[in-house]
């Protein structure tokens, strides 16, 4: 009975999803930024819209269009700070958080007006940290709400990603490793390791960022089935 009802019941689930990178401005036409596409974070707002969930889309800049899902709707926004704000509001309504954002950790203490001539030989940027989005909202999420986050890791994979679980209050974290060749930035692929609160860990094999956002999803669905059962 309970797994005939279960469509039924992911069908009126809301999720928010962050993706892409954000970009944090020097002056007005300069920015700090980073190699992220979107294109994994898109993949799993289509994966989540394909099960009949709805999907509020929080993407950084982005070449990618908006997905054209009716139930994916996207916010568009540049920096960590609005990033956040958005997510703010959106994840007291949402069910699943799913932090997929590259968010630049540092911003310029200050945005010059206008634009930064060329003067002195070298230029020095005071950067200050910026919000931790899935961090603080971490601290608010409520039990039956359930939040995955990623790591990009290059080194010691699994002790970062596992630090990453517990300090952001995460239910499952997305590990990708750069040392895996095909995954990570501007690849179509992703080799991925999922792991969990209870010390669970699943390896994937390196596949299409579609298929990967598929192998996400039913793990996020079978761990909340199993919590609702
Ligand atoms: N994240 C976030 N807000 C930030 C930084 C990260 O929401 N300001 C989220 C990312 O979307 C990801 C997770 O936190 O889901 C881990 O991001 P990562 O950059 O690996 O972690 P950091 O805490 O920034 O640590 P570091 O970059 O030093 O490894
Ligand atoms: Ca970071």
């Amino acid at each position: 009975m309970t797994l005939l009802l279960y469509p039924l019941y992911f069908s009126t689930m809301r999720v928010l999803l962050t993706a892409g990178p954000t970009y944090e401005p020097i002056d007005p036409v300069r920015f700090i930024g980073n190699h992220s596409t979107g294109k994994m974070g898109y993949a799993l707002a289509e994966a989540f819209a394909a099960t009949g969930a709805e999907v509020m889309l929080i993407s950084g800049p982005t070449s990618l269009p908006d997905p054209a899902s009716p139930l994916i709707t996207t916010t568009r926004v540049q920096t960590a700070a609005e990033m956040y704000a958005a997510a703010a509001t959106a994840a007291p309504t949402a069910d699943i958080w799913v932090f997929a954002a590259a968010v630049a950790d540092y911003r310029p203490r200050e945005v010059a007006p206008n634009k930064i001539k060329k003067d002195g030989d070298t230029l020095t940027l005071e950067l200050v940290k910026n919000v931790d989005i899935a961090g603080t909202l971490g601290q608010t999420k409520r039990a039956e709400q359930f939040s995955v986050g990623f790591a990009l890791e290059t080194n010691d994979e699994e002790t970062h990603a596992r630090g990453k679980l517990q300090r952001k209050n995460f239910d499952l974290i997305v590990l990708n490793s750069l040392r895996d060749s095909g995954a990570g930035f501007r690849h179509d692929t992703n080799k991925v390791t999922l792991l969990d609160t209870a010390g669970q860990k699943t390896i994937f094999e390196l596949k299409p960022k579609a298929a990967v956002a598929h192998d996400i999803v039913r793990t996020v669905l079978a761990s909340l089935s199993l919590r609702n059962a």
